[in-house]
């Protein structure tokens, strides 16, 4: 492939996503099979800055395709949002040769990169790497089908658990202000509610609903709520409910951090590997400016502008099953 592009530079940045490995290691021996040099980025925007680069080669991404979080280590970097953050970014890029970017991370990631591309032209395309699912342009983000399943997981044993004492529990997921992985959570674990951010009950519906469970002798509940939630997170909502609740005996679970770990499922490491293969590649190519995404299982190159700050709408498909099934 005939390129400009001598040396890629590659990073993970934002909250770790499991398939962040399987990512890189597409990225890095794509690179290489393009005869290209490849060097990772230390901590995001953070190495960037403080210049922790370092040379990869395809033995240096062995064995790290089933591993959760990220080897190149992740962070949220407040420096890279000033001018002179990036300014002294460009200066290490430049010293290390680094002419192309591929980054890995969410929202703020992609920020980043548009903003370095802005004011440094440097190429770059960001893989959307986050468990929340809240990236437009894209089915699916990385990270979001393994901390779903590994959510489900642990709600089928709170299950166990509360049939057992006939309890009602209120669990909250992650995601932000995105409702993905609750509204998947509440239709595979069999909530009898979820409530999200964009889309919820007003707190009479949903108190009115336990009511009904507990008068028509139900022995267990489960509400799945979104961290994000309008109504309040699992805590507050279980203080109000208990309030009134004559039935059951209620309990909390925050499911929290544990949702960002562990090995990546099949499909996060393909959706990686497609991804990690289309970034570099579309960089070659000329493509820069851009998130990859998959859509309807066609690679597509969305500009940056196209896609920052927009809300990536739940759909209203599953927003109708949610409601069928929880009757
Ligand atoms: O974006 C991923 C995510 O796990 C969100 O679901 C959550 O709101 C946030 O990151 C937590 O961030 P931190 O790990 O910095 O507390």
């Amino acid at each position: 492939m005939d390129s400009k592009i001598s040396r890629i530079g590659v990073f993970t940045s934002g909250g770790d996503a499991p398939g962040m490995n399987a990512a890189l290691r597409a990225v890095v021996r794509t690179s290489i099979f393009y005869k290209k040099e490849v060097y990772g980025i230390m901590q995001g925007y953070e190495g960037m800055i403080s210049g922790e680069i370092v040379k990869l080669g395809a033995r240096s991404v062995g064995n790290i395709i089933q591993r959760g979080g990220t080897i190149l280590k992740t962070a949220r970097s407040k420096e890279f949002r000033t001018p002179e953050g990036r300014a002294k970014a460009y200066e290490n890029l430049k010293k290390h040769g680094i002419d192309a970017l591929v980054a890995i991370g969410g929202d703020g990631t992609l920020t980043g990169l548009h903003k370095l591309y802005e004011e440094y032209s440097i190429p770059s395309i960001c893989m959307p790497g986050t468990i929340d699912n809240d990236i437009t342009g894209t089915d699916f983000t990385i990270g979001f089908d393994t901390a779903t399943n590994t959510a489900v997981e642990a709600i089928d044993k709170i299950r166990d658990t509360a049939i057992s004492h006939n309890r009602l529990f209120f669990i909250e997921v992650m995601g932000r202000n995105s409702g993905y992985i609750a509204i998947n959570c509440g239709i595979a674990g069999g909530a009898v509610a979820t409530i999200i951010p964009e889309e919820s009950m007003t707190l009479d519906e949903l108190f009115a609903k336990l009511d009904e469970g507990g008068k028509t002798n139900k022995k267990s509940s489960l509400v799945v709520v979104s961290e994000g939630s309008k109504l309040g997170g699992a805590m507050e909502l279980a203080k109000k409910f208990s309030e009134r609740n004559n039935y059951f005996d209620i309990k909390v679970t925050i499911l929290g951090h544990l949702q960002r770990g562990g090995s990546p499922t099949y499909f996060d490491r393909v959706l990686a590997g497609k991804m990690g293969v289309a970034a570099v590649e579309g960089l070659l190519k000329g493509e820069k400016d851009c998130m990859v995404g998959i859509l309807n299982n066609q690679v597509v190159y969305n500009d940056f502008s196209s896609i920052i700050g927009k809300h990536h709408e739940i759909d209203s498909e599953s927003l109708r099953i949610a409601k069928i099934l929880s009757i």
